[in-house]
């Protein structure tokens, strides 16, 4: 459980390197005490909090999105990125959308979904149903994959760090096509330590028209590895006029999120990985930006019935055999950093049907919470 911690106020620390650093000793003073962040716009669209949930492929489905709906608190959710020539390929052939659009035309607003791509030509044509067909309130593109099939069999995604120029033009055709919905871009600061590029491609993605950038403080070499350089997103600030800065990288509690805008230059941060155990981070988040005592994690017992709607969610979509193969790396995830947490997963990833995954989840996820977690 989080602690609201009332020992005395100190300011934030920040790494020796470039790091997030570790939170302020007393959040909630410190947050009651600091300026709050302004309001995040993105266009005419207001961000409150300016807490984003980040886009990941394969988990931010319209069931994850929808679970993080209903807990509050995060001002702008991404879908899954979206490949904009297959959607054309899969529109062609079936007159469909691609099943990472699942929820997309009828779920609430905001909402922004993600493509990519390096087809000027088809992402300004996905990007146009996007803004007018689905109605959805921001188009992101992303050029920060770093997996192999997006950068070196498609040229896209992080690989484009490398070409500022080319950034500039893929983001003025969406940008027009778009219009007046705001397009984003979301980056890595470059394709290798070597070569950080963010200042340019984010001058090129202002150039364009964006209404946004997001920026994942990691190069494309690092993947996962490393800390994020927050320091490296706050040095593009000062080069950007017009549109707001969102930073990204190992925020993984509210009081992190405190952390990020009294230390660093942005003005909204992003969370990806850490809002699949916890879902509710951002409904801390909100609570810690205004001062507000951090609410607890949710019981064990509120855990089991969030993964249990969450099940539910998708098994109405992908019915019970499929969903349920599908909720095992959900199921996984929630289980992260509790005690008892391997041998949940030994048991959840090997369940094929809803009477498996209710008895699973209830043996572990107890009814009482003085019964907490156990092992065999
Ligand atoms: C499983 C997974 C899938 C991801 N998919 C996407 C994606 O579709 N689009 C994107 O821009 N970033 C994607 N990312 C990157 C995250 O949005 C985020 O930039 C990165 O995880 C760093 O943030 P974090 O430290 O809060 O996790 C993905 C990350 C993970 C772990």
């Amino acid at each position: 459980m989080l602690e609201v911690r009332t020992n005395t106020t100190t300011p934030p620390a920040k790494n020796g390197d470039c790091g997030i650093g570790s939170p302020a000793s007393d959040v909630t003073s410190f947050a009651a005490t600091s300026p709050k962040p302004a309001p995040l716009k993105i266009g005419d669209l207001v961000i409150d909090p300016p807490v984003l949930q980040a886009p990941m492929a394969g988990f931010t489905n319209y069931a994850y999105r929808q679970v993080v709906r209903e807990l509050g608190g995060a001002g702008l959710q991404a879908t899954e990125m979206v490949h904009a020539r297959g959607f054309l390929e899969i529109d062609a052939r079936t007159g469909d959308y691609p099943e990472r659009l699942w929820g997309v035309k009828d779920e609430a607003r905001p909402l922004a979904v993600q493509i990519w791509d390096n087809d000027p030509q088809a992402l300004a044509a996905v990007g146009r149903r996007m803004a007018h067909e689905l109605g959805v309130s921001v188009v992101d593109i992303n050029f920060g994959c770093p997996v192999k099939k997006v950068t070196e069999r498609a040229k896209s995604g992080s690989y484009l760090l490398r070409s500022p120029e080319r950034v500039g033009e893929l983001v003025a055709k969406v940008v027009e096509a778009c219009a007046p919905t705001p397009v984003t871009a979301k980056i890595r600061l470059g394709c290798t330590r070597d070569r950080i590029t963010s200042i340019e491609v984010a001058q090129a993605v202002e150039a364009a028209g964006a209404a946004a950038l997001t920026v994942h403080g990691r190069t494309a070499q690092d993947m996962f590895t490393g800390e994020a350089c927050w320091e490296k997103i706050s040095d593009i600030k000062p080069h950007l006029k017009r549109i707001p800065l969102i930073g990204n990288g190992d925020i993984d509690s509210a009081e992190k999120v405190v952390q990020a805008f009294a230390s660093w230059n942005v003005d909204g941060v992003m969370i990806a990985r850490a809002a699949l155990p916890k879902p509710w981070i951002f409904a801390q988040a909100k609570a810690a930006l205004r001062g507000e005592p951090i609410p607890p994690d949710p019981s064990l017992e509120e855990q089991r019935d969030l993964m249990l709607r969450h099940y539910d969610l998708v098994v109405r979509r992908f019915g019970p055999e499929r969903g349920t193969l599908l909720m095992r790396k959900f199921a996984c995830c929630y289980a992260a950093g509790r005690p008892g947490a391997r041998d949940f997963r030994k048991h959840v990833a090997h369940v094929t049907t809803p009477e498996e995954y209710f008895a699973v989840v209830r043996k572990w996820f107890p009814q009482k919470e003085s019964t907490a977690i156990t092992t065999d």
